[in-house]
Formats: C-alpha cells, sequence, structure tokens
C-alpha cells in the first residue's frame, strides 16, 4: 500500500522550484447546474480596486511551530482587510449574489450557502480566475496560487440565515488551504454578523472546544476567550481578508436585527506542489455536491503531475535506486489514496446515495 505524501513528516523543499499551471475551467457543467444567462460581464479594470492589507499575521504569531510553518507554502495565517473590487464591481457582485440567492440551502454549520457558485455565474468564475487577482493574492500569501484546482472550491457564498439566532457561520476550520473572505454587501447596514478568528493553533482551539482537531470542519458553537478573538472591520463592501483556511479557526457571528449580509469565499491552491496538500478530500467526497468525483480526481493528477514535473526537473542523476524510487511513489502516493477513497465512496454510494446521506457540512 503505497504511502501519504507526509508519512515522512513535512517535505523538505528542494531549492529547485516547479510551478504547475492552473488547470483550466472544465468544458462542460456537472449534472444539474446551469449558467445564469444575461450576466454583468466581468471587466478587471473596471472591477477591481486594490488596497494592501491593514494587517498580516504569521503562522508564527499563531504560535505555530516550525514543522507546521515548514510544511506549508505560505507563511501568512490571515491577512486584511484589504481591497479588492471597486465601486462598480461592488455593484455587480451584488447583483450576482442575491440573484443566485434562491438557490442557496442549508447545513448544519452554515447557516445559509451557495455551493457550485463557479458553475452558475460566468461572472463570478471570470472575477475570481482573474489573473490580476490570484497575482495580487500570491503576492500578499508570499507563494504564487492559482484559482482552486476544484471549480467548487473556487466560490462559496454566504448568505445570512432567516432565523438570526443561529451564527451565520459557527467556528471551524476550512476543508481547503487558502481562501479569501470577501464582503460583498455594506457592513454599515448590518449589527452583529462579525467575522472573527482566533489567533491561536488548531491545537489550542481544539482543546478550548473541547473536539479532536479533524472535527474542528464540523463546526462549534462553544464560545472562546475574547482576548484570543480577533473581529474583523471591512471597511465597506467589497473589501476583504485572505487566510490560510485549514489553519485557522474562524467564525462568523449572529445578525442582532435581520439585516442583508453576504459574503463570498473564494478558493486557491499553491502552485509550488511540492507541499502538502491542505484538502480535506475526506470530507469533501461526501458533501454531496455534483461532479465531486471527477473534481477530486482531476484535483490530485494535477498535483501528481505538478509533482512528476519537479521530480523530472530537480532528481539528480546521483540519486540511488531505492531514494528514486521513494521519490517516484511520494509524486503519485496522493493518487493512489484518492482512487482508494473514491471507490470506498461507490461501495457507500451504492447502498445509500451522498446526496441524500449527509446534511452538507459545506467549506
Ligand atoms: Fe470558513
Amino acid at each position: 500500500m503505497s504511502k501519504p505524501a507526509d508519512a515522512d513528516g513535512p517535505r523538505q523543499p528542494s531549492s529547485r522550484v516547479t510551478l504547475s499551471d492552473p488547470l483550466p475551467f472544465p468544458s462542460e457543467l456537472p449534472p444539474g447546474y446551469e449558467t445564469m444567462d444575461d450576466e454583468p460581464r466581468f471587466d478587471a479594470g473596471r472591477h477591481l480596486a486594490f488596497s494592501a492589507p491593514a494587517r498580516t499575521w504569521t503562522l508564527g504569531d499563531f504560535g505555530y511551530d516550525r514543522n507546521t510553518i515548514d510544511a506549508s507554502p505560505s507563511p501568512v495565517a490571515v491577512a486584511g482587510p484589504f481591497r479588492v473590487l471597486s465601486d462598480e464591481g461592488v455593484q455587480a457582485t451584488q447583483g450576482v449574489a442575491r440573484r443566485l440567492g434562491k438557490f442557496s440551502r442549508l447545513s448544519q454549520r452554515t447557516a445559509n450557502y451557495l455551493a457550485g457558485g463557479a458553475y452558475r455565474s460566468r461572472f463570478l468564475r471570470d472575477l475570481f480566475r482573474a489573473p490580476e487577482l490570484v497575482d495580487f493574492l500570491s503576492r500578499v500569501a508570499g507563494t504564487p496560487l492559482a484559482p482552486h484546482s476544484m471549480p467548487s472550491q473556487q466560490v462559496y457564498v454566504n448568505y445570512a440565515p432567516e432565523d438570526i439566532t443561529r451564527h451565520v457561520d459557527t467556528w471551524h476550520t476550512d476543508s481547503i488551504g487558502f481562501d479569501i473572505v470577501l464582503m460583498v454587501t455594506d457592513p454599515a447596514t448590518i449589527k452583529g454578523g462579525e467575522f472573527q478568528f482566533f489567533r491561536g493553533t488548531r491545537e489550542e482551539a481544539a482543546g478550548l472546544l473541547a473536539t479532536p482537531t479533524g472535527g474542528l470542519i464540523r463546526g462549534s458553537n462553544v464560545e472562546l476567550p475574547a482576548a484570543r478573538v480577533e473581529a474583523v472591520k471591512f471597511p465597506s463592501p467589497g473589501y476583504a481578508l485572505f487566510q490560510q483556511g485549514n489553519l485557522v479557526l474562524h467564525r462568523a457571528t449572529r445578525l442582532l436585527e435581520r439585516g442583508e449580509r453576504i459574503t463570498m469565499v473564494p478558493g486557491f491552491v499553491a502552485r509550488d506542489t511540492r507541499f502538502m496538500d491542505p484538502t480535506n478530500v475526506g470530507s469533501i467526497v461526501d458533501w454531496g455536491e455534483p461532479g465531486l468525483a471527477a473534481e477530486l480526481a482531476r484535483h490530485k493528477a494535477w498535483l501528481a503531475r505538478g509533482r512528476l514535473d519537479a521530480l523530472i526537473d530537480g532528481l539528480p542523476l546521483s540519486t540511488a535506486p531505492r531514494e528514486a524510487a521513494a521519490a517516484l511513489r511520494r509524486a503519485v502516493a496522493d493518487v493512489h489514496d484518492m482512487a482508494a477513497l473514491l471507490e470506498r465512496q461507490g461501495d457507500n454510494d451504492a447502498v445509500t446515495p451522498s446526496a441524500g446521506r449527509n446534511a452538507p457540512t459545506a467549506r
């Protein structure tokens, strides 16, 4: 049986870096999705406007140890807020978000969210795949990024729940490595609905929430010590916060009065594929969204291609046979693991289809 890519501990990247190109967007839509017609056409020059992050917290600031820091291509835990949308970009994005609201659904954790935004909206797809945006975020992250290699992860839209006694999103870590939380509606018009993050490690958070670290993706309503919690003040719509979401515990609190609160959460991957994959495929495989099996297969194939390219570029000709074999196995280990996971999922689906089995966790 193959070893997972991280079985030997944090990867020690060589000095040679091979960057993987972003995956093209699929030419077909998964069953059940339709792209809206008569949307505004995305125009980077008119819709984007950038400002530098007001503040950056590193993984070290959060208390992460050297092993965890070295295992990530980015030293940044959280950065922001910073501006990404112009006033015209805010108007267009709000219009699209409101039209998509009728497709939102509920989960135990995220009260009211929309999946598959990149499939449903050409505008959102073009916005969050825009090279200008991805280049800007790569500078914020300190590592080259690409739109997430799983199109379903390229944008989620979170709406406030009808029942305002529920948090918009409970304390959780994300199932992907990198994302931004973009405030789409005007934060000055709502009471409550604060985006907050815990300034500490996953392990600390798990201890305080009395849950295993693996359970942090499921969400918790337990309150954390206020002195360890940062509340983010978005100056206006169109501002965003970058986070290494799998390592940062965060939530959006309940609204204190009814109001419109919409955020978008586009996801990204590191183009340097030598590092361990932060994508929580064991959770995502069970989310019941259309197209996920193929997306997961493409994602791991993309990672392996990058790792094989890096091997071709960087494996010294003096390498001994066993080391060469180990390098090959590491490059494709995730592919074997993914195939095994999908086979188990297929067996489960034969009994109960995943779309009916779970209340989706959301990201
Ligand atoms: Fe999240």
